[in-house]
């Protein structure tokens, strides 16, 4: 039976997460429920840290806010010696409020709006990492008159294609993501900001893929990218202070997936890096890199409640939980797998072939064919490896609130975020008066 961080079977033959019974959280806080389990945070970020500072001069870990934010993860980030990487002005905005350093904050995306811009300046963000020319130009107009020049990235396409689902894919050449590598466009982005008064650039960024099990992309994307400064350095005479190799690392959904641990991973992209920077005979720019999956996917657990039990004789066995779509779209996205434990009876044989649906007003399958203790109205149900891309992507899909999280810890079970009341589903509803 798979389980990650804290978790274990108690004596009541419960799941315990972060020394709490699952069952108990449940009648708690309601289901669905997200569930955070801070010390397989916390332990992830220090294996990160460790990993790799043992292995390389300068190393900066920032977390991927996208696959998980909210105002309470800030401190824990922040009190692990993390960086924070937002992806939008929501993000950003969260960050700042629950008094994230803003000079310890990276802004991404793809087409920032003159307001995301704005603010990141404003805040002054450690980088803004740049991912095309109209944002370039835009930023050129932007921090002329600035005290201060504001430090970016170039987001370089590696054209690296990364064994992932086609949906979570960005470094090959066909991306809507940074300045192409091949074509030259990177070279040319390079010598417009390095002429930019208002702005410092330190360097280059990459992202392959998400979800990726071996190191192999990234070894190739960081061979890639040494090239890339080599060419820099011959063409400009710039040196880069960093180079920032994005994210990706996969985590375990199946007792099959077996991503390659923070060590190894370390161990591989540090051995390819230096022997190509030695190779080139660069100096070793800062490493940074941003995770988010492989930081809090495994920290993460939702808890339902299972409702109905519909056996079609010969064809299948439904049985429907009281979420779905709604907190968890991965499944219907990217046919991503879980596994899902019966959190009430963990000790029973998980021997039942079911597939277990959401309540959406849709065929909303969210775990196909898997096996269960015999189902039972009023189980709860434990899906594992939900920390990453759920909570973050959960929606109001036929007016569902969306589900509390709580963090647990030491026998301790604190809200991170309150489950949405119908108020609030209402609180930017407005009739137009001519309509009343
Ligand atoms: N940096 C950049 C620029 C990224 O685009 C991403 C993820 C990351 C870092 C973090 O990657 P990670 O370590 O989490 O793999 N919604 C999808 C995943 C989208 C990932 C987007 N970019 C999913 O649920 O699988």
């Amino acid at each position: 039976m798979l389980l990650l961080g804290t978790q274990r079977v108690n004596e009541a033959g419960h799941l315990e997460i972060g020394g709490v019974d699952a069952v108990q959280l449940a009648v708690d806080f309601g289901t669905p429920l997200y569930v955070m389990d801070e010390v397989a945070l916390r332990t992830r970020c220090r294996e990160y840290l460790a990993a790799f500072r043992s292995r390389y001069p300068r190393v900066e870990v920032s977390f991927a806010g996208k696959a998980f934010l909210c105002s309470g993860i800030c401190p824990v980030i922040r009190q692990e010696g993390l960086r924070l990487d937002v992806a939008s002005g929501g993000e950003l905005y969260t960050a700042l409020r629950a008094g994230f350093p803003a000079d310890r904050i990276s802004l991404h995306g793809n087409n920032k709006s003159l307001e995301e811009l704005e603010m990141a300046l404003d805040a002054g963000v450690g980088h803004i990492i740049v991912d095309n020319f109209l944002e370039l130009g835009r930023l050129a107009e932007m921090t002329r008159e600035r005290p201060a020049p504001q430090p970016i990235l170039i987001r370089a396409a590696p054209g690296i294609d990364p064994h992932t689902h086609r949906r979570i894919s960005t470094g090959q050449v066909d991306t809507k993501f940074g300045f192409d590598v091949g074509s030259g466009a990177i070279l040319e982005a390079v010598r417009r900001a390095s002429e930019m008064p208002g702005v410092k650039l330190l360097g280059l960024h990459c992202h392959v893929g998400s979800q990726l099990l071996d190191t192999e992309c990234h070894e190739d994307s960081v061979a890639v990218m040494v090239d890339l400064l080599a060419s820099i350095r011959d063409r400009f005479g710039i040196q880069f202070e960093e180079l920032n190799i994005g994210g990706g690392l996969g985590i375990r959904y199946l007792p099959s997936h077996q991503p390659p641990s923070v060590d190894g991973f370390a161990e591989a992209v540090i051995g390819r890096l230096t022997a190509a920077l030695d190779a080139a005979g660069l100096e070793y720019p800062a490493l940074l890199l941003e995770p988010g999956r492989s930081l809090v996917g495994e920290a993460g657990v939702t808890l339902y409640t299972l409702g109905g039990i519909k056996a079609i004789p010969g064809v299948r066995t439904y049985v429907s939980v009281d979420g779905g779509l709604s907190d968890n779209p991965r499944p219907a996205l990217y046919e991503a797998k879980y596994t899902v434990l019966t959190a009430n009876r963990m000790n029973e044989p998980h021997d039942t072939r079911v597939t277990v649906s959401g309540k959406h007003c849709e065929t909303d399958v969210l775990f196909p064919d898997i096996d269960l203790a015999d189902p039972q109205p009023g189980d709860t149900l434990a899906v594992l490896s939900t920390g990453a891309y759920n909570y973050a992507m959960a929606s109001n899909y036929n007016r569902f609130r969306r589900p509390a999280v709580v963090l647990v810890a030491d026998g301790h079970a604190d809200l991170l975020v309150e489950r949405e009341s119908y108020d609030d589903l209402l609180k930017n509803d407005r009739i137009p008066e001519r309509l009343l």
